[in-house]
């Protein structure tokens, strides 16, 4: 398997007037060519934080203060991530009208996306197609404020597409669509990846489309990644308490019928994060150790990792 992306040890904050807000606080993963990882957490837990990083967008507030990320064996910096973001690497992003400049006609947006990565076949044949995919039917004329909602998330993807990236980040990509084009923009992400060999990062709320669409999971919360694993590992071997307080919470797919059980208390403050484990607050199982150390990582498999220290009497 080729290693498309590498995060190692991942450090975002950002500096607001009540001070210093750590957003993703030392997370690192890979992702090989054509994989889906799935990515879930409360919201707050640093989920786009980290992606936005990645991208070298964290914005004027935000800040990377450590860590590396490797793209197809290269390095990222805020030189090299500017020529391959939009073409190489792609997001589709959480809020669609921060990413549609309301003044220029969409047509217009996506021939722009085209022009500025040099594309060598017929622009506007390209804009067509893709519209088309994404079922706008093209009206390129047309204002971003023209246009509901749902078809302009429904514009963002075909803009984020329209290069055919090597990586898609796809944040939250089809909370605002209803269900039966939410699952037309899955199937066509899924063609991408087994046409091109794709490879996605697909953030998202919902268990069912993790379940269905992801060959792996990450798990965050309070800025770092409690368990991670095969989608598999993740749903049947739950180790983390959190993932099991999560699962229990939101419907799951593989459990339908299971009564819903909200996590009781509120996510930490990243102004000010507690020393220990993020989790310890609310964590039915939290030991004195908890408070005072963060957990170190635990091996259960090849695949499947945890951050938590309930590990030390598995490792025992
Ligand atoms: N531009 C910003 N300025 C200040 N704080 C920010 C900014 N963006 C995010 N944060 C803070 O960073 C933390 C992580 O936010 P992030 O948006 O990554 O969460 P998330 O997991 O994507 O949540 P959601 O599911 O709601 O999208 C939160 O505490 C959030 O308030
Ligand atoms: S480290 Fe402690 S507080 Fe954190 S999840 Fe594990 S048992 Fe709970
Ligand atoms: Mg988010």
């Amino acid at each position: 398997m080729t290693e498309i992306l590498s995060v190692q040890d991942l450090h975002t904050s950002f500096y607001t007037s009540m001070g210093e807000v750590k957003a993703v606080d030392g997370i690192s993963f890979t992702l090989n060519k054509g994989e889906v990882l799935g990515i879930v957490g409360e919201s707050g837990s640093g989920k786009s934080a980290s992606m936005l990083s990645i991208m070298g967008l964290a914005g004027r507030s935000g800040r990377v203060k450590a860590g590396k990320i490797i793209f197809n064996n290269q390095e990222l910096n805020a030189e090299n991530v500017r020529n391959l973001r939009g073409k190489n690497i792609s997001m589709i992003f959480q809020d669609p009208m921060t990413s549609l400049n309301p003044v220029l006609t969409i047509g217009y947006q996506l021939r722009e996306v085209l022009r500025r990565h040099k594309w060598q076949g017929d622009i506007r044949a390209r804009v067509n197609e893709m519209l088309e995919l994404v079922g706008i039917v093209p009206r390129l004329k047309n204002y971003p404020h023209e246009f509901s909602g749902g078809q302009r998330q429904r514009i963002m993807i075909a803009s984020s597409i329209i290069c055919n990236p090597e990586l898609l980040i796809a944040d939250e990509p089809t909370t605002a669509l209803d269900v039966t084009v939410q699952a037309q923009i899955l199937s066509l992400l899924r063609g991408l990846r087994e046409k091109f060999g794709m490879s996605l990062i697909l953030i998202t709320h919902d268990l069912g489309v993790i379940a269905g669409e992801a060959d792996k999971v990450i798990v965050m919360y309070g800025g770092r990644i409690m368990e991670e694993g095969t989608t598999r590992e993740i749903f049947y071997s739950t180790a983390h308490p959190y993932t099991k307080g999560l699962l229990r919470s939101v419907p799951n797919p593989e459990n339908p019928e299971a009564r819903l059980i909200p996590i009781e208390g509120q996510p930490p403050n990243l102004l000010n994060p507690p020393k220990g484990c993020p989790f310890v607050k609310r964590c039915p199982q939290a030991m004195k150790i908890c408070l005072e150390h963060k957990p170190e990582t635990f091996t259960l498999s090849q695949t499947h990792k945890f951050s938590c220290w309930l590990g030390v009497k598995n490792d025992a």
